[in-house]
């Protein structure tokens, strides 16, 4: 994987700008991890309190990092500093990559992205973080589609190393290779990926999601399913995993995903990730969702 990794990057620009728009959970994760790696980044959003949540859990890893004795606090400033949180477009036209994550919705992405493009210099990649919608789809209406690639990250960025590089229809080779060697710049595993949805992830994920939103609408109970897949070695199991997720990306999920497949996949008839949006319990970044949380990013409490 590495070795076809060093050759999708092979004519790659380096980066040294990244502009994140977005500063939820991925947003802040990608903000973080690109700083951390020497990178300037500019964090932008609509809403403070997003920007506030994204500076707040650099800082709290930061923290920990020079807690542990792991990095001195020098160092944990400047990445802190490297990060420039903003609600306006000051200096995005400086980026030499920029990476969209805002809500899973096709019309918010294309505004978003439309707007953002025509504040970047012609060439500058413009990247989607989307997790289910077609990079076709998103480039079309915008005006450079060639500079535009998914560059689809897993959550909790920092320590996930897989990144998805989906290849649009109309992505040049140039904004393939630049994508790949950021990812690589940040320590990550890249693959270039076909533009289908789902990529490749996801198509695998989502239907072991929708067979346990079956479990448990047949009667199991979420907590020792979780217990049993953890004890068959995955990390966590499938309700703590869309807890860390969030209920609402992993909802979209499911719902865009399967009806890209219908063949193959259908949503759940009894679906417990949409019973939890409904009742605004959006997993560990709203302090609830199948499990309690005492804090944001916490452990549940089970
Ligand atoms: N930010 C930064 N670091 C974090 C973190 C976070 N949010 N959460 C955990 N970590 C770090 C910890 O600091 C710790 O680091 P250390 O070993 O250097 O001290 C390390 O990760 C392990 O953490 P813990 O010991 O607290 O807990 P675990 O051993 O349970 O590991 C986990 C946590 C890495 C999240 C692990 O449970 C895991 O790999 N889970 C699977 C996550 C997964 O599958 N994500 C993909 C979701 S799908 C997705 O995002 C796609 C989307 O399109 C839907």
């Amino acid at each position: 994987v590495k070795k076809l990794a060093r050759r999708h990057a092979q004519g790659g620009r380096p980066v040294a700008r990244a502009a994140v728009i977005g500063a939820g959970i991925m947003g802040g994760g990608i903000a973080y991890t690109t700083a951390l790696r020497g990178m300037a980044v500019r964090m932008k959003d609509i809403a403070p309190a997003a920007l506030e949540l994204g500076m707040g859990e650099a800082r709290r890893q930061l923290d920990k990092q020079v807690q542990q004795g792991r990095m001195g606090r020098e160092k944990a400033d400047a990445v802190l500093a490297a990060i420039r949180a903003q609600l306006d477009d000051a200096d995005l036209q400086e980026s030499d990559l920029a990476i969209e994550a805002v809500v899973e919705n096709l019309s918010v992405k294309h505004k978003v992205l439309a707007d953002l493009q025509a504040k970047l210099r012609p060439g500058t990649v413009l990247a989607s973080n989307t997790s289910s919608l077609r990079i076709d789809h998103i480039a079309a209406p915008l005006p450079r589609p060639a500079d535009v690639v998914g560059l689809h990250f897993f959550n909790p960025v920092p320590v996930m190393p897989l990144v998805e590089v989906v290849r649009g229809k109309a992505s040049s080779d140039a904004a393939v290779a630049t994508a790949t060697a950021y990812a690589s710049a940040l320590g990550k595993t890249p693959i270039v990926v076909k533009d289908c949805p789902g990529f490749l992830v996801n198509r695998i994920l989502t239907p072991y999601i929708i067979a346990f939103c079956d479990l448990v609408s047949e009667g199991a109970d979420y907590e020792r399913v979780d217990r049993a897949l953890e004890a068959f070695g995955w990390p966590m199991g499938p309700a703590y995993l869309e807890d860390v997720v969030g209920m609402d990306t992993g909802s979209h999920v499911i719902d865009i995903i399967s009806a890209g497949y219908p063949q193959r996949m259908r949503p759940p008839e009894r679906n417990a990730i949409r019973a939890l949006v409904r009742e605004k319990r959006l997993g560990q970044k709203s302090g609830a969702g199948f499990y309690d949380y005492d804090s944001a990013g916490g452990k549940p409490r089970r």
